[in-house]
């Protein structure tokens, strides 16, 4: 390896970890549009989720309400004021609910709008009643006492009445029977209260539940679109896309970065609506009770609200960089992990720990910084809510003993006062959730809007069948980086079938070259044609079809020898990947393997040696049965009995397929039709090896050095 390539490495995983973006602006409205185009397919999903979340909410808010008719109607109805009416006109109490009958008069208790504005008196000749509570007895008295003053009871004569205000109102005691009878409605009610409160908690679940699922499948749909089209964009980009973006990096795109996505479909769109709806629906509830108590408990609020974005400031940046922190922990995981060989060989174990040690401690210090946080703001919202309910109970309560509010209301005010701070605590969440899938989203499609480099022409030549392997470099010059010129002005030409080398120093640009021919990069200057067509006018496909490259590393996947002979490319036969197999004699070893073909390979082959590796690589590339082979270094990490079995093979397969090889060995070559030797990206002498050696060039002296070294060393060979 160049020493070039390695710092160029390094220079990019560098930046990998210190190049990941923290914050997008949450306006920006081409971002929103775009995640939110996401969501469109599935609007009727998440509509009819807003529709449960608005069943849900009301199932949330029905229970202190339902607790409040318990208490107010129910449990301290008996005291109620009350119309009578003799039990023949009872029909005139109908209007305010089912009268109770007791001897031969009806009577029916009313609401406090109505007994504050007794309208129906006059018209319907009705008389007001009330049962009233006095040292534990109960008396029916005529008319509505006030109760608050402490009415006296008074006997005169066989009479009884209640005296409060200087006024007297007639009253008679009831007995126990009498006063269940007035109970009678009470705990008829009571229960049917009880089974409503029921059937809003199962049924609150059971929508829940089902909304929940309904949103996880829409977000679960939604990033596996995401992750595929990454996947498959990625896997269009081309070489140079990938010198410049580590894997590291894009395995935390299409992982980490979709999953924030994900959150932001199936959590935060939907609850950020419900959260609303509590929100007002709460207000609507509390001023239709009491607006005066409502006033009081919006004191609290504006405390609250300040809080919550003191909060949000605060949590989200120890959130985004515990966040940050964690994908450079991802990339440098990914990217260490890939080369640990190289790490253990150089004994960089110490150093790489101690980085890691460092982006942990970083990790860790962030997210404890979170936790802290969390822990102050947490108990202060929950002293909030507690001084919300204190304020209830001195001002509620002093209410409830002047009668201007029943206690029933207190009661629900102080079930919906805690129900109000949770929204508004989701709503802070939801905030910096909505961030953070704003920055995934920006990356992911900062990602799927760089297009591949190296694309069909919009008008294409496609190659006649049988494309015949004739090579053309004209004047071509090339640069990975601008300005840096990798080839300079190179010109040859290869004629069909022909057996073609290049030798040349390390770094000459020989497998530049022939990374050219199948576009892994496009040049700057010149041309290079194919049987005569220029290859930026042949399709991609066709151009790699006709195209094989064994190089030097090779890469084998997950999956047994069959498949990674053959690449999942199910055209091609189990009998054509033996023949293969057996060109490269290897046959023989692979019958060997306990399952044959069949045999797994484990990731990056662990159980081949590197020669065996490369002899597969061989059978890989000739399976396809390309026109134009291409070895680069293919076998240098053949041993010479080996590589004279795989020189014989390489003759068969040359024979009628043009083919260019790559070797620093000159042995290898000796054979080729014709050798270019290249130097510092330069063409420097061309011919067969004769011709070349009696140049007396730069071939000859390469030749002589490995002559000469070889019969210093005559047991290597
Ligand atoms: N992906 C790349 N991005 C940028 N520069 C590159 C890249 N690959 C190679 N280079 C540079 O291009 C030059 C030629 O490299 P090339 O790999 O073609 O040499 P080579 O002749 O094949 O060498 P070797 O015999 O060592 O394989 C070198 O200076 C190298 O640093
Ligand atoms: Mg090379």
């Amino acid at each position: 390896m160049g020493s070039g390539e390695e710092g160029r490495n390094g220079r990019e995983s560098g930046m990998s970890i210190h190049a990941e973006k923290a914050v997008v602006d949450i306006k920006d409205g081409q971002l929103l549009k775009k995640m939110l185009a996401y969501a469109v397919p599935h609007w009727k999903m998440i509509t009819l989720c807003i529709g449960l979340a608005f069943l849900i909410v009301m199932s949330d808010l029905a229970r202190p309400y339902l607790m409040k008719i318990a208490i107010d109607d129910h449990i301290n109805g008996l005291h109620k004021p009350m119309y009578a009416a003799e039990a023949g006109k009872a029909d005139r109490l109908q209007p305010y609910g089912k009268p109770v009958i007791i001897g031969d008069t009806a009577y029916v208790r009313i609401g406090a709008a109505e007994a504050s504005e007794p309208a129906a008196i006059p018209d319907a000749g009705l008389r007001k009643a009330q049962i009233v509570e006095i040292g534990g007895a109960q008396f029916l008295t005529e008319g509505w006492p006030d109760t608050k003053a402490k009415p006296e009871v008074r006997q005169i004569g066989g009479a009884t009445e209640l005296a409060v205000d200087g006024q007297t109102y007639p009253a008679k005691e009831l007995d126990e029977d009498t006063v269940s009878k007035f109970r009678e409605r009470d705990t008829g009610g009571l229960l049917t209260l009880g089974l409503f409160f029921l059937i809003t908690v199962v049924g609150g679940a059971m929508l829940n539940y089902v909304q929940t699922n309904l949103l996880q499948y829409t977000g679960q749909h939604i990033i596996y679109r995401i992750r595929s089209q990454l996947f498959e964009h990625l896997s269009r980009m081309s070489a140079s896309f990938f010198d410049r973006n580590p894997v590291g990096r894009l395995v935390v795109r299409v992982t980490q970065d979709t999953e924030t996505l994900n959150q932001l479909y199936s959590q935060v769109i939907v609850n950020l609506v419900k959260d609303i709806i509590v929100l007002f629906g709460i207000l609507v509830i509390m001023m239709q009770m009491s607006l005066k108590l409502t006033a009081l408990m919006i004191v609290v609020i504006p405390l609250l609200i300040g809080m919550t974005i003191w909060y949000r400031i605060v949590v989200r940046e120890a959130q985004r960089t515990v966040r940050l922190l964690l994908s450079r922990l991802n990339s440098f995981l990914a990217e260490n992990l890939s080369g640990i060989r190289i790490t253990q060989l150089f004994i960089r174990e110490e150093r790489q720990l101690e980085q890691f040690r460092q982006l942990n401690g970083e990790h860790f210090k962030a997210g404890l910084r979170g936790v802290i946080i969390n822990s102050i703001f947490q108990p202060a919202v929950g002293f909030l809510g507690n001084l919300a309910i204190a304020l209830l109970i001195w001002y509620g309560g002093g209410s409830v003993l002047d009668g201007t509010i029943t206690f029933g209301i207190v009661y629900a005010f102080t079930h919906y006062v805690r129900q109000f701070f949770n929204p508004l605590m989701s709503l802070a969440e939801k905030y910096n959730q909505i961030q953070t899938a704003m920055v995934g989203a920006e990356r992911i499609f900062e990602l799927l809007d760089e297009k591949p480099s190296i694309v069909d022409a919009e008008v294409t030549k496609a190659m006649p069948k049988q494309v015949r392997g004739e090579i053309e470099f004209e004047h071509v010059w090339f640069a990975y980086n601008e300005g840096e010129w990798v080839l300079r002005d190179v010109s040859f030409k290869i004629e069909p079938g022909q057996t073609i080398a290049f030798v040349g120093a390390t770094g000459a640009g020989k497998s530049s070259i022939i990374s050219l021919i199948n576009r892994f990069y496009d040049i700057q200057k010149g041309t290079i044609r194919l049987d005569g067509i220029d290859i930026r006018d042949i399709p991609l496909e066709q151009l790699r079809r006709a195209v094989s490259v064994v190089q030097q590393d090779v890469f084998l996947f997950n999956g047994d020898i069959a498949s990674n002979i053959r690449l999942n490319e199910s055209g091609i036969t189990d009998e054509q990947v033996r023949e293969a197999a057996r060109m490269v004699h290897m046959e023989s070893f692979i019958r060997k393997q306990p399952l044959g073909f069949a045999t797994p390979l484990g990731e990056r082959g662990v159980n081949l040696s590197l020669g065996q590796r490369q002899l597969l690589s061989f059978a890989r590339a000739i399976v396809f049965r390309p026109q134009i082979l291409i070895l680069d270094e293919a076998t240098s990490n053949i041993d010479t009995e080996t590589e004279l079995v795989v020189q014989d093979a390489l003759r068969t397969i040359s024979k009628d397929r043009t083919t260019l090889i790559v070797a620093h060995r000159l042995s290898t070559i000796q054979h080729a039709d014709q050798i270019i030797v290249m130097h510092k990206g330069k063409v420097r002498e061309t011919g067969n090896h004769y011709q070349l050696l009696a140049q007396k060039g730069y071939y000859y002296k390469l030749f002589e050095l490995q002559y000469k070294e070889r019969r210093q060393m005559p047991d290597a060979r």
